[in-house]
Order: C-alpha cells, then structure tokens, then sequence
C-alpha cells in the first residue's frame, strides 16, 4: 500500500494551542478549584485556563473534533453552581467566563441549552464543579436494549481530527503531508503518522479549499485515512454478519455509537448450495467456483451497504470502517480464500487471527480509504462468528458455568467461565431452519411459530408470525385475513414446540415414535404409510415420522457437542444457557428443554441473546479494546473437533430420546411433569433396532471424519432422517 508516514513517539490528543494546563492538586494557592463529575476528579489550574483545557489536564474525558475551535459542539459540560460542602467549594456562574462571540454564535446556529457550555471556550476564573454530559464523552457508554446487546463503552477506532496547517511559504519547503502530520502532532499530540496515497492525493485540493483548515479521519491514532476540507464531522461504519443464509447489518455513526439502520439480505450463495459443505463442494468441483461464490457474496455485500446508507440517509463514501464476522466457510469466500481445506480434516483454516485491510480490496463502494475488520475465527468450525457471539455474552468474563449456543445449520457452541473457555461446532443441519421438514419454512409471515397441545383432546392451537393472536381465538380467521399471511408452514421455533408438546401429549415416544394407537382417539393422527403423522393444521400442515426423526437428529447432534465439552471441563451440570442466532433467540426455552436441545438447567437461566454474532460484529465496530480482547479471548479458547472425539457418537445416540435415554431433568421436572417412559412395546423395540442401526452408520461416518469431508455425519443425519426408520 502506497503511503507516506512520520516517526517519534505516540502522544495523547490534546486540545488546539495547549501543551496542557498547568495542573496542581494542592491546597492553598490562589488558583482556582476545578471538579469533574461523574470521574470525581479534582485540581487547580491558572486562571484564564479553559475548562477543556483544565479537563484534559486532569485527564477527564471529554469529546471534541474541531480542537476547540467552538465549531463541533462536543464539548458541551454542564456547570453546577452553589455550596458544596462535600467538595470544600462554591462554585458561581461568575466564576466562568461569560459566553463570547464563539460559543454564541454556535447556540446562535446549532441550538446549546441553556445550561451547557462550550467547555473549550468557557474559561475558569473561580472554583467550579462541572459535570460532564455523557454524550460529551469519547468513551461513553451504549446501550442497545433492542438488539439485546450488553451496554459496552465507546473507544472509537476511528477519530475525526480538525486542523490548521500551516501554509506552504519558499522558506521552509515542507511538504503538506509533513505540515499535515506537525499540525496533527502540535494539536492532538499524533505521532507515527501514515497516510494513503488517495489522502496524499486529496491532500492539496482539500488544503486549498478549507483555506488551509481540514479535518482528517484517524484510524487506529496512526492511519490518516480521510481527508476534507475545513470542519466535517460525519463519519459512519456498518458491522455485518455474514451468516450462511442470511446477510444482516447495523450501520452506525462511529462518533457517537447510535444505530441509524439496520438492515439484512439473503446470501445468494445459497443457489451453490443450501448448506455450507454443499458451497465447499461446489468450490471442490467446479474450477473457478470459489471466485464465483466470493463475488456473489461481496457482491451482496456491496448491495447491503447500498441499502444500510439508502435507509440511514447518509451517502456511502461516508461510511469509514466495516467490522465483520462469519463462519469460517464464509469468512474464507469473503475473503478469496480456498475454503476447501476446511471441509477435510485437520480442518486448516489459512488464518486465525483478526484480519484488516482496505475495503476497497473487497470491492466495497465505500470511502476509499475505509477500513474492514474481520475477527478472529477460533478453529475449522469454530468462526469469527462466533468470535462475536463471546464478544456480545462475554461468557469469559462469568464466574458462572455459561453455555453459549449459536444454532443454524451447524451449532456453534461455546462453554466455560472466566476460568476457562472451550468451543466445538455440531452438525446439527438444516431442520432447525424448516429444511428436510415435510411442512417446515423459514421464520417469515404465515409460518407457525407456536404451538400448543391439549393433554386430553389433543387439539393443538398455534400462532403465526404476522398475526397476534392464537388460533383459538375467535377473532383469529378474521386477523389472518386482515394479516394476508395464511398459514403457510412451520419455521423453526414452530417444529421445537410442536415435536416438544407432541411428546408431552404422549403422541410421540421419548424414542420419537409417532403412536399409530392415538389415531383412535384423536383425528389428528393418521397413517402415513407405514408410519403415522399429526394434522397440526389442516390442509397439508403435517408433523410426520420423518419430521420427527430429523429433528431428534439435529437436536441429538447439538446435545452430544455439548456433552463432550462438559466432558471435557469435568462437569454435570450448566449454570447459565443463552441460545443466540435468528432461530435460538426465538425458542422456548421450557420446550428446547423438553425436547432435550440442551442439558436440564434452571429455567430462570435460560434465555435468548438475539443476533449475538451481529452484535459482536457491532461492539468491534465502535470499540477499539473490544477487539483486542476478543483477539486475546480467542487464543485461550480451547477448541473441540467434534467429528474426530470418539465419544461424540455415543453422546449423539444417548441424545435421540426425547429429552435424553438416561440424563436426569431435575429442573424441568421442578416445572412440569414428563410422560412415564413406557415399557418396551413393539413401537419402542423397533425404536431400538433402528437407534441400532443409525449408531452403526454415525460410528462410520464419524470414523471417517479424519479423512473425509465433515460432510459425512451430515450425510448420516440426512439418511437416517429420511430413511428406513419404519
Ligand atoms: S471542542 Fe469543538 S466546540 Fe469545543
């Protein structure tokens, strides 16, 4: 990369015309006493200093872009006036400097209430106590309660940066980059500079234009990766999971944290191949395939932040800096790597630490000098998704036994504590996500998302997305209507509680059987061939025998990841389960527990955690200490290969009944009762063969795992989902 760069020492920012306050925390001098609240800090500073001046002195932290030029506003402080006794002081209006022709020319033109000042144009002339507002903050905190997101505290990577530069004159020939990086240096305390050659080249004209005022943008205290002329202080970034089915994004303002949109598409990856080793299989057999999948998908990409910009008003050369995540597969194709090492053991990825480099290398219209971050993937299986996920529940940081699940077509699980941290990926398949379900659908309007049974006339009633009410209501048909979705299927969150109170009803078997005996009792259950189904909603709303099967498979591969990392701690029991992806943050928790998706835990512990990845993708956007923590994190995780651990298989076969052959449910049974577990009737012995038989192929498939696609177990879990079971 072209670039032109500065050495010395790194130094902090600090205010235009300041090399800082004389600062002094002694007690009796004439000097007046400066108090900042909420940081509590205290000094004296001379007379005459300005309070961000005296603030920075004393190493409060308060915003400001323009250097105190009175232009940006984001030094605005609340003075508080009258005794306080706590503090030994009396702080009045008379002890600050009226308000001058800068600070009223920016309330004049930008509004300011009438409590605020403009710290860097207030002077201190007598003792004061000023609060600092928490948007005049760089390191304030944000708080996303809609995206269920942890509040974390800004520590913005990139930082807008106005300056003067001296003019060029015969007598001292400096270039404008060198007088550039001396203003930078001599106003915000910059040192070790760098600038592209597409700054170097904007330099002149900018120069020229802002009559030698410009405002650059930072990137890291040492990149300058933007410039223009005179004051600017727009500056946005869009954080984007890139997940297998769908792309999803959050554009932010990178000066405040604010989420001005949000906004997904589907991967158009998927018509190379539903799930993600069918891609890898495209890539295998088709010469010039992983060039077609990396374009599709940055192509996406490109139309995502299109539409992030469209929906957020703003233009998207002013988008400055991406963070992203994605499984490893994805994270592979966005980058133009082959991703085909991944899909064979030992499951190589090319890199495992977090990735920078300009956005434009991937074809991404954005400011030319904008910047991607990609974090960390842990291992083969284990992505920068889920990198984001630990970011967002921070399961390293709990005293807490926490298990952290990411469920999509294959299961991101991550289990530990502050102590120590493991994570494994399970194939658990499409089923959680309406594929190889006879009536299954993605989550959208018209699919049933949940279901309830009658223990004793065995009607069900449900929900549909879209439509707020249950069908039972008597109101329902007419808000269907209203609504225009119909019933059109099962999304996920639907199939878990259907298959979970078909149980409880006893219609089904804890070994999965649908009970041929029920379609006396009940119209629902009618044979289907030589297996019997459940009308859930009629007409062609069927649970069938083959629905079940599948999603005892996926659930029983999700169960025996986690089994072999409790394995592996030592442990019986989870404290805390937080079930993360577009699909986990929609299932009940009382019904995952039910059909054995995850092992017995307090129920009061188990809760949803949204778009966990996205929101990981998110706080590595707009904090520069996040990412070195996640990258710290992420080499400390131990990382489990499920497809070579021996004792996956027995786990998985343990974990086909419903919820589990021989785990106790100590805290589900606390809540509900389940059904007794019947004697070994016909339906149950045939049961028996078959979990036989679909052991013997799992011990095959997983034997081969070292030297054949992972692919394999899921080749498995499809067969047997669709095969001889009857
Ligand atoms: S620092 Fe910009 S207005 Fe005060």
């Amino acid at each position: 990369m072209a670039g032109a760069s500065t050495s010395g020492a790194a130094a902090s920012p600090r205010p235009r015309g300041s090399d800082g306050p004389t600062v002094s925390e002694g007690a009796a001098t004439a000097d007046p006493q400066v108090i900042f609240t909420p940081s509590g800090r205290r000094g004296r500073v001379p007379a005459g200093t300005t309070v961000l001046d005296a603030a920075r002195g004393l190493g409060v932290d308060i915003d400001s872009v323009c250097g105190g030029r009175g232009i940006c506003g984001r030094c605005a402080v609340t003075p508080a006036f009258g005794e306080f006794a706590k503090h030994g002081i009396t702080s009045a209006p008379s002890h600050l400097t009226d308000a001058g022709e800068i600070e009223a020319a920016y309330r004049a033109e930008h509004g300011l209430a009438a409590d605020r000042r403009l710290s860097c144009t207030a002077s201190l002339t007598g003792d004061a106590v000023i609060d600092v507002p928490p948007e005049s903050q760089v390191h304030r905190q944000v708080v996303r309660k809609d995206l269920d997101a942890r509040p974390f505290v800004l520590d913005p990577v990139v930082r807008l940066h106005t300056v003067d530069v001296v003019p060029p004159d015969l007598a001292t020939p400096t270039g404008d980059l060198g007088r550039l990086f001396d203003a930078l240096g001599a106003e915000w305390g910059l040192r070790d500079l760098h600038a592209d050659l597409g700054v170097i080249r904007a330099l002149q004209p900018a120069l020229t234009r802002g009559d030698y005022r410009v405002t650059v943008a930072v990137h890291g205290g040492r990149d300058v990766i933007a410039v223009w002329p005179g004051f600017h202080d727009r500056a946005f970034g869009v954080a984007i999971d890139v997940g297998s089915t769908t792309i999803a994004g959050h554009l932010a303002n990178l000066t405040d944290g604010t989420i001005l949109a949000s906004a997904g598409v589907m991967n158009p990856q998927i018509r190379f191949g539903e799930d993600l080793m069918s891609r890898v299989s495209y890539v295998m057999m088709h010469e010039g395939g992983e060039v077609e999948l990396t374009t599709a998908v940055r192509k996406a990409l490109d139309g995502l932040l299109a539409a992030l910009a469209n929906k957020a008003g703003i233009k998207r050369v002013e988008i400055l800096e991406l963070a992203l995540v994605g499984n490893p597969i994805m994270h592979h194709l966005l980058l133009g790597i082959d991703p085909t090492p991944l899909g064979t053991a030992p499951f190589a990825l090319a890199v495992d630490t977090a990735v920078e480099l300009p956005a434009s290398e991937l074809g991404l219209r954005t400011h030319p000098g904008a910047r991607v971050y990609v974090l960390p993937c842990i291992a083969g299986h284990v992505g920068a998704d889920t990198a984001g996920v630990i970011l967002a529940e921070e399961p390293h940081k709990a005293t807490a036994l926490t298990l952290v699940v990411d469920v999509g077509t294959n299961a991101e699980i991550v289990l530990g504590n502050r102590d120590r941290l493991l994570a494994a990926s399970s194939p658990t398949g499409p089923a959680f996500e309406g594929a190889q379900i006879s009536a299954g659908q993605r989550a959208a309007p018209g699919a049933i998302e949940r279901v309830r049974i009658d223990r004793e006339t065995l009607e069900p009633r449900f929900r549909v997305i879209g439509v707020d009410a249950w069908s039972d209501a008597p109101d329902f048909a007419a808000r269907l209507e209203t609504a225009g979705t119909g019933v059109t299927g099962i999304c996920g969150s639907g199939i878990i509680e259907v298959v979970a109170e078909l149980y409880l009803a006893g219609i089904i078997t804890a070994d999965g059987v649908v009970d041929g005996s029920f379609a006396a009792r009940t119209s629902r259950v009618v044979a289907d061939g030589r297996t019997f189904s459940y009308v859930l909603h009629a007409p062609g709303i069927l649970v069938t025998q083959n629905d079940v099967r599948a999603i005892q498979l996926a659930k029983a591969a999700l169960y025996a990841g986690i089994r072999l990392l409790m394995d592996q701690l030592g442990v019986e029991t989870i404290d805390e389960v937080r079930l993360a992806g577009a699909f986990g943050s929609q299932i009940d928790p009382l019904h995952a527990m039910v059909l054995g998706l995850v092992p017995d835990c307090d129920l009061a512990h188990v809760r949803g955690a949204g778009n966990a990845a996205g929101t990981g993708a998110l706080i590595a956007l707009l904090s520069a200490a996040a990412r070195r923590e996640i990258e710290g994190v992420v080499r400390r995780v131990e990382k489990i290969e499920t497809a070579v651990e021996p004792r996956f298989q027995e786990h998985f076969v343990e974990a086909m009944a419903i919820p589990h052959r021989t785990a106790a449910n100590p805290n589900l049974e606390r809540v509900l009762t389940l059904p007794a577990r019947r004697g070994a009737s016909a339906a149950d012995r045939g049961a028996d063969s078959r979990a036989a038989r679909r052991r013997r192929r799992v011990e095959a498939a997983t034997n081969a795992a070292t030297t054949q696609p992972i692919a394999a177990i899921g080749a498995t879990i499809a067969t047997s989902a669709t095969g001889d079971d009857r």
